[in-house]
């Protein structure tokens, strides 16, 4: 599945992807907004991985961010079980020199929309760091609703932060 858009190009992660992906995951401001799965440094093996994982087992529900033929962010649902199986979860980075064209905020907005429509779901929601403001600020430019602020629920890079839940319902 591919999502032509105005300022990217959405497509499934594949070989060849490695350099880029390395090149732009390697940074510890994005790091610092996401889960800590997500490795840093992150190394040429690291992406080796993610490649292979998300061509293959993860292509329906993740996308690789293309601009100008190169994939420089990923953005993706992740379907959650049992009583919230039809919910999904939506997460994203952006390769730090393509911050603030509005690329993030085409891509949620379509991967939303994707996501209602590809899947049996009623709910998409962000689980966002206190901190990170601009993150919060696409969800609500794509009609993400603030819900909660799970207190002292995170750590991360060694400081215990809220976690705030954006929430968009079908
Ligand atoms: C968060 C992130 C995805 C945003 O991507 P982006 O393509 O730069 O976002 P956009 O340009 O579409 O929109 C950013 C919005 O946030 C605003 N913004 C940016 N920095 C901000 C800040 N520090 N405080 C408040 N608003 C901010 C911008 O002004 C813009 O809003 P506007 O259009 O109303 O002016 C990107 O910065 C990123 O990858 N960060 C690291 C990883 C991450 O945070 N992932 C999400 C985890 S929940």
């Amino acid at each position: 599945m591919e999502l032509p858009l105005q300022k990217s190009l959405l497509r499934p992660w594949r070989t060849g992807d490695e350099t880029s992906l390395e090149k732009h995951a390697n940074n510890r401001k994005i790091w610092r907004n996401v889960r800590d799965h997500f490795p840093n440094p992150y190394t040429r093996g690291d992406a080796m991985r993610w490649i292979l994982h998300a061509s293959s087992a993860l292509s329906e529900n993740v996308f690789a961010i293309c601009v100008d033929g190169n994939a420089v962010g990923s953005i993706g649902l992740v379907a959650k079980d049992d009583v919230y199986r039809k919910s999904m979860e939506i997460g994203y980075w952006l390769g730090e020199e393509f911050w603030g064209r509005g690329i993030m905020t085409e891509a949620v907005g379509a991967v939303s929309q994707y996501g209602f429509d590809r899947f049996d779901i009623v709910r998409l929601y962000a689980d966002v760091f206190e901190w990170n403001n601009a993150s919060m600020r696409v969800l609500e430019k794509n009609g993400y609703v603030f819900e909660a602020r799970l207190k002292k629920a995170v750590i991360k890079d060694g400081m215990i932060t809220d976690a705030l839940i954006y929430a968009k319902l079908k």
